[in-house]
């Protein structure tokens, strides 16, 4: 017989490779944030310069995963809406896009900083990067503030998606949170 389900719960999930990607990707977003801002304090020092590289090593394999992720997205459809008020699941779809232009424009905008500031990427040390802007100081200083002001967009919209998601766990209760658990 089948079980019947409250209006609420939510009856799909992502797919296996969306699930992986998501949290590969927060885990990803959350340490590269984070060593920015402690690297971006830093005397200058080797320590300081092992750090740089590290940021925007993880910062491209951030963007690289970010396109194979819309990609995957795009060809895969997601789990139907949660019952819920309009205005939440608008909330919710705004969020999630303005997350994936910023998966893009965080990073590429910290690649054109570092261009500009005559400091060409080497991925891990291995694959050279193109510089897309010239060396240039006062293109590199005009950038620099962007990277920095789009990356704590980036974190403050990553909190609220996080207090939502909390939201649904402990007021709604509505198991939302299943929709994108590893594991069956
Ligand atoms: C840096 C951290 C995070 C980022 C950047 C992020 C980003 C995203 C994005 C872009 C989506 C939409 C997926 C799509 O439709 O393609 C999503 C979905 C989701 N995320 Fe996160 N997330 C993060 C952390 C978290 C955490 C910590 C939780 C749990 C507390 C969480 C729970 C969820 C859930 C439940 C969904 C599915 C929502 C739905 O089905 O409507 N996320 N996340
Ligand atoms: C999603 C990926 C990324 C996140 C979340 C991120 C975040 C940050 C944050 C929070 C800072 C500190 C800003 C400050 O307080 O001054 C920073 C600095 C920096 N980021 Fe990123 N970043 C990312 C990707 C990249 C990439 C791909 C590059 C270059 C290839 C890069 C290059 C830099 C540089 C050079 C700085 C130091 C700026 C300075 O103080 O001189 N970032 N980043």
């Amino acid at each position: 017989m089948p079980t019947a389900l409250p209006p609420s719960a939510p009856t799909g999930r992502y797919t296996g490779v969306a699930i992986g990607l998501h949290w590969v990707l927060a885990l990803l977003i959350a340490g590269t944030f984070a060593v920015g801002l402690y690297m971006a304090d830093l005397p200058v020092s080797p320590s300081r310069i092992k750090l740089f590289s590290y940021h925007k090593w993880a910062g491209v394999t951030i963007l690289a995963l970010s396109a194979l992720r819309l990609l995957w997205r795009l060809t895969h459809r997601p789990p139907a809406d949660v019952a819920g008020p309009r205005w939440q699941q608008m909330a919710a779809h705004g969020t999630h896009h303005l997350l994936y232009l910023l998966f893009f424009a965080v990073p590429l905008v910290g690649w054109a900083y570092s261009s500009a500031a005559g400091f060409p990427i080497v991925w891990f040390g291995v694959l050279p990067l193109p510089d897309f802007v010239p060396k240039d100081k006062a293109l590199a200083d005009l950038i620099k503030p962007w990277h920095e002001s789009l990356a704590w967009a980036m974190a403050l919209l990553v909190l609220l998606h996080i207090a939502a998601a909390l939201k649904h766990q402990v007021i709604d209760r509505d198991g939302l949170i299943n929709r994108m658990r590893p594991g069956r």
